[in-house]
């Protein structure tokens, strides 16, 4: 399979790239390296990263920030930067990708615990992840060509165990390789509009 993953540069894109490039193409999309550069905020951004690397079988998104801040803090702007950046550059990279995605080809996003299970400071952060449950469990009625989308919502990775352990108190570092698995399910699996959970 050709398959994008943008993202995949970062703490968690960097191990679902590794291991997916042993049995497929990989390219990898990133906002500042990478094989394409692109910005998912940005619709001109992906519309031009899709015409110049083609068709794809599949597309990852491993991307995406909200602002972490005390609700009492948070201004309006600042839920928007979440809205624009990890919510609507998701529905986004859907909207526009489903049109550069072969048959039987998938799309995968990515939210996170805080969807179900949210900390201190998280308000928008926490939105922003249940937003794109949502979305995909709509989007996945209408694809056409038999066009999959899912969704993965991990917990704290063990990669980012030591800078994030203070705001996840308590919380399990989730083992890379079920991180992993969770974007080998989606793609080469055949589950539609599944929000794949990994949390313990
Ligand atoms: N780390 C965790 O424990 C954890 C757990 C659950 C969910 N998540 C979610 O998983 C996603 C990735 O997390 P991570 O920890 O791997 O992040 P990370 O290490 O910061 O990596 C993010 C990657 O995405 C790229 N990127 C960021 N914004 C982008 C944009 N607007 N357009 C295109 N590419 C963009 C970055 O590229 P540049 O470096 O070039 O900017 C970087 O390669 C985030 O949405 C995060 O909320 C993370």
């Amino acid at each position: 399979m050709k398959i994008l993953i943008i993202g995949g540069m970062g703490t968690i894109g960097s191990k679902v790239s590794s291991h997916l490039s042993n049995k497929h193409e990989v390219i990898i999309g990133g906002r500042t390296r990478g094989d394409v550069i692109i910005d998912i905020s940005n619709s001109d951004s992906i519309k031009n990263m899709f015409e110049t690397i083609g068709s794809v079988d599949a597309i990852i998104c491993i991307a995406g920030e909200a602002k972490w801040a005390d609700f009492d803090k948070l201004g309006e702007e600042d839920f928007y930067i979440g809205i624009r950046n990890k919510l609507m550059g998701q529905v986004n990279l859907a909207h526009i990708g489903k049109d550069y995605l072969n048959p039987k080809g998938s799309i995968t996003l990515t939210s996170g615990i805080l969807a179900d299970d949210p900390v201190i400071r998280t308000a928008s952060a926490a939105m922003v992840n249940g937003g794109i449950h949502s979305f995909v469990q709509a989007v996945a009625l209408e694809l056409e060509n038999e066009i999959r989308i899912n969704v993965v919502s991990s917990g704290m990775v063990e990669d980012d165990y030591e800078k994030l352990k203070d705001v996840f108190p308590g919380h399990n570092p989730i083992p890379m390789h079920k991180v992993i698995n969770g974007y080998v399910r989606s793609v080469e699996g055949n589950g539609n509009g599944e929000i794949i959970r990994i949390y313990d």
